[in-house]
């Protein structure tokens, strides 16, 4: 039995794998709502429903899970296009702006995600706010030789940053490209987000920054309504 979080994640993530078309190149995203995507689209290849799809992956959790599920990979350098790309995020803005990084994957899924056709975010209706940052943590993916001056540079700009530990883990998170993570509260939320997205990207040192601007083109929210999950 799933709770109904999880349920509507689970409905949610079917609802984008049920998008797809054979033939077709998909981004793969990171976090556990995509994770029910990536499984109901290698349940589609089993079934026969779905052929000659290939995977690009946005972080080693979505490359073990299309293992898993028998999705076969490809990459940036073998292909021309991505038709569709299909992620979670942690705050969807009603502009559909996106703070994501929740799993320290945000600078390949930008990288995958900008550059699909069609981006296609899959989260539950906690996720939904009226602004950015008032629920959730600016994530800001750092070279760690650099974490001192970032660190000072992000608190001038008015952020208040915190560098994120490990949890089965001595130190800090390691992202997949051997970087830290900084975790950035503002007090106020963030008032304009694609302005913050360039300025932070633009401290030297900083690889890449949670703030996605403009790249979404559909939100797809999984919810319970009295006692039922439906996508909206
Ligand atoms: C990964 O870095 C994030 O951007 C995820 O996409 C985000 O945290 C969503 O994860 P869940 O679907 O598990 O909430």
């Amino acid at each position: 039995e799933l709770d109904p979080t999880t349920q509507s994640k689970k409905q949610v993530g079917e609802a984008a794998a049920a998008r797809v078309q054979s033939g077709s190149i998909v981004g793969l995203g990171t976090g556990s709502t995509t994770a029910f995507a990536i499984q109901a689209l290698g349940d589609r290849l089993k079934r026969g429903d779905l052929k000659d799809i290939k995977g690009v992956s946005t972080s080693f959790q979505a490359i073990v899970l299309a293992k898993e599920y028998g999705i076969p990979l490809t990459t940036l350098d073998e292909v021309d296009r991505i038709d569709l790309a299909i992620d979670g995020a942690d705050e969807v803005d009603p502009q559909k702006n996106l703070i994501k990084g929740g799993g320290a994957a945000h600078t390949q899924e930008k990288i995958v995600d900008a550059f699909a056709d069609q981006f296609i975010v899959v989260v539950d209706g906690g996720k939904l706010v009226d602004k950015l940052g008032t629920t959730f943590l600016l994530p800001v993916e750092v070279i760690p030789m650099a974490m001192s001056p970032v660190v000072k540079a992000i608190a001038a700009l008015g952020g208040k940053p915190q560098l994120r530990m490990g949890v089965k883990k001595a130190g800090p998170v390691i992202t997949d490209q051997g970087n830290f993570v900084i975790d950035v509260k503002f007090d106020a939320g963030i008032d304009n987000p694609a302005e913050l997205e360039k300025t932070l990207n633009n401290i030297p040192g900083v690889l890449e920054n949670g703030l996605f601007v403009g790249v979404a083109s559909l939100v797809l929210v999984g919810e319970v309504v009295d006692g039922k999950p439906s996508v909206r």
